[in-house]
């Protein structure tokens, strides 16, 4: 029992790692020209404001297929077979669809957190941590292979764990000096 939900978890996060990694890859990437042009809404705040850039935003795409790519090869290196169970087009687009959907999550997390007032770099707490989530499921749930490696279970357990890893990993990030803040 204890065996298999720790099987289960694993595979969750083995799921995720190309939903995860993009935000990473975009702290690292990131910097550069802000994607709302510097331009405000209606409401005179930022769009997305400063935190969010093309070579952050496109990076971290690129980063999600990248880890996705180097999962796969290690599968086939040691004879497992989630992402390597699939043909390498269905593959590739689950990838791309978990990648693209994160840091489209992640942005559209940053317009709502400057709706509600919140400035860039601000803490706002599921925000934060769910929207890419959400946003890179719904994505993926259009692919063929989605729906032949993820369960309800699978779901259910990704909605709970990402906030608690999503925390863990950014606290590193900040021990590590890659972000300003622990969130
Ligand atoms: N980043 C980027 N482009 C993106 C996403 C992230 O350049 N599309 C970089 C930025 O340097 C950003 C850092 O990664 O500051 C951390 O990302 P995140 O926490 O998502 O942004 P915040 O600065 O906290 O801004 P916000 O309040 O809008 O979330
Ligand atoms: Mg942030």
């Amino acid at each position: 029992m204890v065996f298999e939900i720790l099987m289960t978890l694993t595979k969750v996060i083995w799921l995720l790692l190309p939903a995860y990694t993009p935000n990473n890859f975009a702290v690292i990437l990131g910097g550069l020209k802000p994607m709302d042009f510097g331009k405000n809404f209606f409401d005179g705040r930022r769009i997305l404001g400063d935190g969010k850039t093309f070579s952050g935003f496109f990076g971290g795409i690129l980063g999600g297929i990248l880890t996705a790519n180097v999962q796969r090869i290690v599968e086939i290196t040691f004879g497992v077979r989630i992402f390597s169970s699939l043909p390498f087009n269905e593959f590739f687009y689950l990838a791309l669809a978990l990648a693209f959907g994160s840091m489209f999550g992640d942005s559209m997390g940053s317009f709502l957190k400057r709706r509600l007032g919140f400035e860039r770099g601000s803490r706002l707490p599921l925000v934060d941590q769910i929207t890419f989530l959400i946003f890179a499921l719904a994505f993926a749930s259009l692919t063929k292979a989605f729906w032949e490696l993820f369960g309800t279970v699978e779901v259910i357990l990704a909605l709970i764990i990402t906030p608690i890893l999503h925390l863990g990993v950014n606290f590193i990030a900040y021990k590590m000096k890659l972000k300003n803040v622990p969130w």
